[in-house]
C-alpha cells in the first residue's frame, strides 16, 4: 500500500447497509468512510439506464459537492426469471416493503420454473476535478424459496450465493463481505487505492 493513501473517502450513499459494508471493506486500509448524510448532500435521480452510469453518476456529484473523493455504488439483483429485474430498479421495485418484493420475485421464479439470480455492484471513484474509475463486481446464485434470515439489508433473505445454502442473511455479514458483489468490485477499488497516482488525489482529510 502506498504512504500517501487517502483517510477519508466519502461514501455516496444514504442507505445504512451500504455504508456500514464499505466502512468493514475500508478499515482493514485504514481508510475512513464518511456517510453523504453526515454531510448533508443531496441524492442524485438515478437517471443512468446502467449500474455503471448510476454510479458514476452518484460520485461525481457527492465528489463535486464536497470537494474530496467519493465512491458511489450502484447495485441490484437480476432476477432471470423476470427478465433480468428489477436490476437498477430493486429499491424501487421494493419500494420499502421487501416482504412482498420477495413474495414477488419467489411467485415468479415458482412460476417459471427458473430460480437463478445475480447480485451485480458497479462502484465508481470520483474526485472533484471529474476524473472517475468504474469498477463491476457480481455474484451469482439463485434465488432461496422462502425468505431467511435477518442479517443485511435490501433483497440479503432472498439471496443464495452459489456454493452456499444459506441466504446472503443468514450467512451474515462475514461471510458476505468476503464473497459478495460489493466485495468482489471492493477489491478492484482497493488495488486502485494502492496505487500512488490515484490516492494521491483521493486525500479527504
Ligand atoms: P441503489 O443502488 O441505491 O439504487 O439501491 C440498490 C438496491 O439494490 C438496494 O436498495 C437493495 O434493495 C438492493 N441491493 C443492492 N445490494 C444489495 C445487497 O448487498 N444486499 C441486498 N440488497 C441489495
Amino acid at each position: 500500500m502506498s504512504a500517501d493513501r487517502p483517510k477519508r473517502i466519502l461514501i455516496a450513499t444514504h442507505n445504512a447497509g451500504k455504508l456500514k459494508e464499505f466502512a468493514a471493506l475500508l478499515a482493514p486500509l485504514g481508510i475512513e468512510a464518511v456517510g453523504a448524510g453526515a454531510m448533508g448532500l443531496a441524492e442524485p435521480a438515478e437517471s443512468a439506464d446502467d449500474f455503471a452510469g448510476n454510479a458514476r453518476l452518484k460520485a461525481l456529484a457527492a465528489a463535486r459537492a464536497a470537494g474530496i473523493a467519493a465512491l458511489a455504488d450502484d447495485s441490484g439483483l437480476c432476477v432471470a426469471a423476470l427478465g433480468g429485474g428489477p436490476g437498477v430498479f430493486s429499491a424501487r421495485y421494493a419500494a420499502g416493503d421487501y416482504g412482498a418484493a420477495f413474495a414477488r420475485i419467489i411467485a415468479a421464479c415458482a412460476a417459471a420454473g427458473e430460480w437463478r439470480a445475480r447480485f451485480v455492484c458497479a462502484l465508481c471513484l470520483a474526485q472533484p476535478d471529474g476524473t472517475t474509475a468504474t469498477f463491476i463486481g457480481q455474484a451469482d446464485g439463485t434465488v432461496a424459496r422462502e425468505a431467511g434470515g435477518a442479517g443485511g439489508f435490501g433483497y440479503d433473505p432472498v439471496f443464495v450465493p452459489d456454493g452456499y445454502e444459506k441466504t446472503y442473511a443468514e450467512l451474515g455479514s462475514t461471510v458476505k463481505d468476503a464473497i459478495s458483489h460489493r466485495a468482489r468490485a471492493f477489491a478492484q477499488v482497493a488495488a486502485r487505492l494502492a496505487s500512488s497516482a490515484v490516492a494521491g488525489r483521493t486525500v479527504g482529510g
